[in-house]
């Protein structure tokens, strides 16, 4: 299973990234979407990440498709460990936009007694800390293209304090 996970990570790169809709501005040639590709992957194997590796390609290509005179930056909802932010800094560096997260570093809330999907986890699972956060993308992502100040943190119910 691992195995298959791993052959397949250059197929899984050249199909997801290879768009003609990413914008040519940001200079993607075959080369450096393989190079992204690689390291969007191996940052999945060092950085526990709660969404899969496809799933950072394909956020990637929506980034890289979209034209740099529409404003805007990319956020996060939701970060853990920083396993995606991490790859989508890289993503951010090189199309010049600055990454948002958000995040309560509690972890999971308490799951409604009907909720379906929140059977299996409990309160404070994924709980992770700015501090690693903040390690995970400096040592294998683009510390540069966070927005500043680094974290919002979010107290459902509470709305936003910095
Ligand atoms: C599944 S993890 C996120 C995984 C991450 N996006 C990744 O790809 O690795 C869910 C995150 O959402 C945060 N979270 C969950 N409910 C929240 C809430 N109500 N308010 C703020 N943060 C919340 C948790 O602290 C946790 O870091």
């Amino acid at each position: 299973m691992i195995a298959q996970y791993v052959l397949t990570v250059p197929i899984s790169t050249l199909f997801i990234l290879n768009s003609n809709t990413m914008h040519p501005a940001y200079r993607m040639n075959m080369f450096r979407r393989l190079w992204l590709g690689f390291r969007m992957f191996w940052n999945t194997v060092w950085i526990p990440t709660g969404t899969t590796y496809k799933t950072h390609l394909a956020m990637a290509l929506k980034v890289l498709e979209t034209p740099p005179d529409v404003k805007g930056d990319v956020v996060e909802c939701g970060t853990w460990k920083g396993g995606c932010a991490t790859n989508l800094s890289l993503v951010c560096k090189i199309t010049g936009r600055k990454l948002r997260i958000y995040d309560s570093f509690e972890g999971l809330p308490e799951g409604e007694p009907n909720d379906r999907y929140a059977k299996g986890y409990k309160k404070g699972d994924y709980a992770g800390s700015m501090e690693e956060v903040e390690e995970n993308i400096r040592k294998h992502g683009s510390w540069m293209s966070i927005w500043k100040p680094a974290f919002i943190r979010v107290f459902a119910g509470f709305g936003l304090t910095l």
